[in-house]
């Protein structure tokens, strides 16, 4: 589904991504764990195709295409969605209005018409009823005021609404707390299928105790240094990013 080969991504002449590999494939969970600074948010943002970051070599690859000419609105047309690290308010309009002009958006990139109000309206009950959200909360500005644990609701909401092929989820907020891992934990876990894929970025061992990875990634340095399965997130929240440090020296 996803394939990148060797990486190379710059901000303002400094070089961030350093020569990543990484492939995803539907069905699996990876998990993006790594120092402060050395990259996951950067890596997320280039797979989603923000435009301040200056791609200086190597490739990604989505089912098959090439991204390097597509910008973020048709990445996002072709499945991928990323979660900000910190999502941005829009006062007056609501989160059901939003999902609505994304979901419409989505549909009119593939050709489609707007999805009738009814069932819209359906698909926005039963998703909010899966994910236990109130209809109050469909109706706050979005992200206006939200707390920590809401932004996750309302992140794992669009998730559900949106049903992309590849989910990028930076998680790495330190204020979450352990009911704000939970409502990601089984929002992913809710929507997690064979055919879509899910890279989830955290500083969290405890998140990757109830969404299980199948492969586990530090990121150090703008390398991948070192992958493996969940047994490696516990090495690391045991050994710390030393051992990593001393492994490369
Ligand atoms: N727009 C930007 N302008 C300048 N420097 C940037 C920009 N974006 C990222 N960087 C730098 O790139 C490096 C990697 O940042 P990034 O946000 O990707 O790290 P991270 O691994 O997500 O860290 P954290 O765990 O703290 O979220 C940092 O040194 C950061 O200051
Ligand atoms: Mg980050």
């Amino acid at each position: 589904m996803l394939t990148i080969k060797d990486l190379h991504a710059s901000v303002e002449e400094k070089e961030i991504l350093k020569g990543i590999n990484l492939q995803v494939n539907p069905g699996e969970v990876h998990a993006i764990m790594g120092p402060n600074g050395s990259g996951k948010s950067t890596l997320s943002t280039v797979i989603a195709g923000h435009e301040d970051y200056e791609v200086t070599k190597g490739s990604i690859s989505f089912d098959g295409e090439d991204l390097e000419e597509l910008d973020a609105e048709h990445r996002a047309h072709k499945g991928i969605f990323l979660s900000f690290q910190y999502p941005v308010e829009i006062p007056g309009v609501t989160v059901t209005n939003f999902i609505k002009t994304a979901i419409n958006a989505l549909r009119k990139a593939k050709g489609l018409e707007d999805m009738p109000a009814k069932d819209m309206l359906k698909s926005i009950r039963e998703k909010a009823a899966m994910l236990e959200i109130d209809s109050k909360f469909l109706s706050r500005s979005l992200n206006e005021g939200f707390s920590g644990g809401e932004k996750k609701r309302n992140e794992i909401f669009q998730l559900a609404m949106l049903e992309p092929k590849l989910a990028i989820l930076d998680e790495t907020d330190s204020g979450l707390d352990i009911d704000a891992l939970k409502i990601v934990a089984d929002g992913v876990n809710k929507l997690k299928s064979k055919d879509n894929a899910v890279v989830l970025i955290t500083h969290y061992q405890r998140l990757l105790d109830y969404i299980v990875p199948d492969f586990v990634h530090v990121l150090y340095n703008g390398r991948i240094v070192k992958s493996g399965t969940k047994e490696l997130a516990h090495e690391l929240e045991a050994k710390g990013y030393d051992w990593i440090k001393q492994e490369l020296a």
